[in-house]
């Protein structure tokens, strides 16, 4: 379930990070196109406008001089429009025909030689022009009355026979060297007489707008893509990790079952088990005590021995068991309070002694505690010290000395170190010793029996407690424990 929903907000997630970043990339590329776009428009305006200035300084030129006189040659006749103007045509000396040339005509006389060098070109024009030619269409003509309304420029993006072009007109106003031959349509100085227009064919600009548009359309797309992998892989690496999140968790869950139900019937089963053997050790011992009769003879004795002790054995390695299942559960609880160390230990010998007695071992204890207080549970801390103590005077041989010191360390933790001079381990036993249902296999293992479970259940004890069980041995050497508890 928890999996499940994970996984759609990731794969949600990772949808809409990609819308994003295609709308990103996407709007960008829009953005570019547009900012191309007007760059190219505006350098065909500023195309327009160079060209437009080039014909202007011809035309000013011209009309400065009154008109330029050429040869009445080839096209060059004399002008009908100017035969009100006195020397029009000359004559000279040797007989060749000189006539008068208009700075309009001029400047087209100019265009149509050099046409191809040219590229644009300019057309004067007029509401009223004297050349019928150089009549203006309709754009034009709004064009030359907005001029007359003071306007100074008008320009458009247009096209025509499937041509894209630009065109501007700007207009041109009477001065004093036109009037010489315009005076005679009536304008006077400032006067609007017509416009100069100017069309710029778009066909190279867009030419270049089409290579940097398919530039554009590469690099965004490139950078879109590599956004989308980058994304992709993060996406897969995402979705593996909470795979990997799910498959540990079903197993931990699967693992925290199993072993509730192996506590559970550890339990069950250990009720089932200490009813009877509780019989069998109260009635064992009632029996050895002689309470309702005597047992008779020493073989029944002996018997009744064996089986007490085999009874009291038997519990014990019950309530090993339930412990161990229990810590591994994670259902053993500590009942921690403040616990004076040195009572305990005291405690723990004592109890000890009897059974230290009998095997001829002599055990010692030495303090050197700033504080004999400390934090934990203490029936679980006298189950610690009383295993590793019967464990050191069952390993070791009569005549044997097992000590234990308890010391507080300088940062307030302690550790208690339990020795013996006795069989000790080596390197194999003591992996033996620490796993669960292991036993060390020794000669002394018959007379020493023990269930394997108190090494492993004292360390997981001492590790609930946040401490740590060090254990050095060796072979005929001895055993030496350290247990480090940790400040509270
Ligand atoms: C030397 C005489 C002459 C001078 C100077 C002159 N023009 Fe013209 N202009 C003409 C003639 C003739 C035409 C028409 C004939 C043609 O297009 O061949 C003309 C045409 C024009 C036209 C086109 C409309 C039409 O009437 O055909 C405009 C606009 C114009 N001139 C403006 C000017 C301006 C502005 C000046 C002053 C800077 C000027 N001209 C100076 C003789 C002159």
């Amino acid at each position: 379930m928890y999996f499940k929903l994970e996984y759609r907000h990731r794969i949600w997630g990772s949808i809409m990070l990609a819308v994003i970043w295609t709308v990103a990339v996407g709007g960008l590329f829009l953005w570019n196109s547009h900012l191309s776009n007007t760059y190219s428009n505006n350098l065909a305006r500023a195309d327009a406008i160079k060209a437009f200035n080039k014909d202007q300084a011809l035309r000013q030129w011209a009309a400065n001089h009154g008109g330029v006189y050429m040869e009445a040659l080839g096209d060059i006749e004399p002008n009908p429009f100017m035969e009100h103007i006195p020397d029009r045509d000359v004559m000279t000396s040797s007989g060749r025909l000189l006539t008068l040339v208009n700075p309009a005509t001029m400047v087209r006389l100019i265009m149509k030689e050099y046409d191809k060098l040219y590229g644009v070109r300019g057309r004067l024009v007029s509401l009223e022009p004297l050349n019928s030619d150089n009549q203006a269409d309709e754009w034009e003509s709004n064009a030359i009355n907005a001029f007359k309304a003071g306007q100074i420029e008008v320009g458009e993006f247009t096209s025509s026979d499937n041509q894209d072009y630009f065109r501007m007109i700007r207009p041109m106003k009477a001065s004093k060297v036109c009037l010489k031959c315009h005076a005679i349509q009536g304008y006077e100085v400032g006067d609007v007489l017509g416009g100069v227009g100017i069309k710029v064919p778009m066909a190279p600009y867009h030419e270049q707008l089409n290579a940097i548009f398919n530039g554009n359309i590469i690099s965004h797309g490139l950078t879109w893509l590599l956004g989308i992998f980058g994304l992709t892989a993060w996406h897969i690496r995402g979705i593996r990790n909470i795979r990997k999140q799910s498959s540990t968790q079903s197993k931990l869950a699967t693992a925290q079952i199993s072993s509730k139900i192996k506590s559970d019937f550890m339990s069950s089963m250990s009720h089932e088990l200490r009813t009877p053997l509780n019989a069998i050790i109260g009635f064992s011992s009632t029996m050895k005590a002689e309470i309702f009769g005597p047992v008779g003879s020493d073989k029944n004795r002996e018997y009744l021995d064996d089986i007490h002790y085999s009874g009291q054995h038997l519990l014990e390695l019950i309530n090993d068991i339930l412990d161990i299942s229990a810590i591994e559960a994670g259902a053993l609880k500590l009942e921690l309070g403040n616990v004076d160390l040195h009572r305990v230990i005291e405690d723990s010998v004592r109890l000890i002694l009897p059974r230290a007695h009998k095997e001829e071992v002599t055990i010692t204890a030495s303090y050197a505690l700033s504080r004999p207080e400390i934090q934990a549970d203490e029936r679980r801390l006298r189950q610690v010290l009383l295993n590793l103590l019967s464990n050191a005077v069952k390993f070791t041989p009569a005549g044997g000395e097992v000590t234990i010191d308890a010391h507080s360390n300088a940062d307030g933790s302690m550790t208690i170190t339990i020795t013996d001079d006795g069989i000790g381990m080596d390197a194999e036993d003591l992996t033996l010793a620490l796993s669960k249902f292991g036993q060390v296999d020794t000669e002394l293992h018959r007379k020493t029996d023990g269930t394997g479970l108190g090494l492993p259940l004292t360390k997981d004890l001492v590790e609930l407690h946040g401490g740590e069980l060090i254990i050095c041995s060796e072979r005929d050497q001895g055993t030496m424990i350290k247990i480090m508890l940790p400040k509270f």
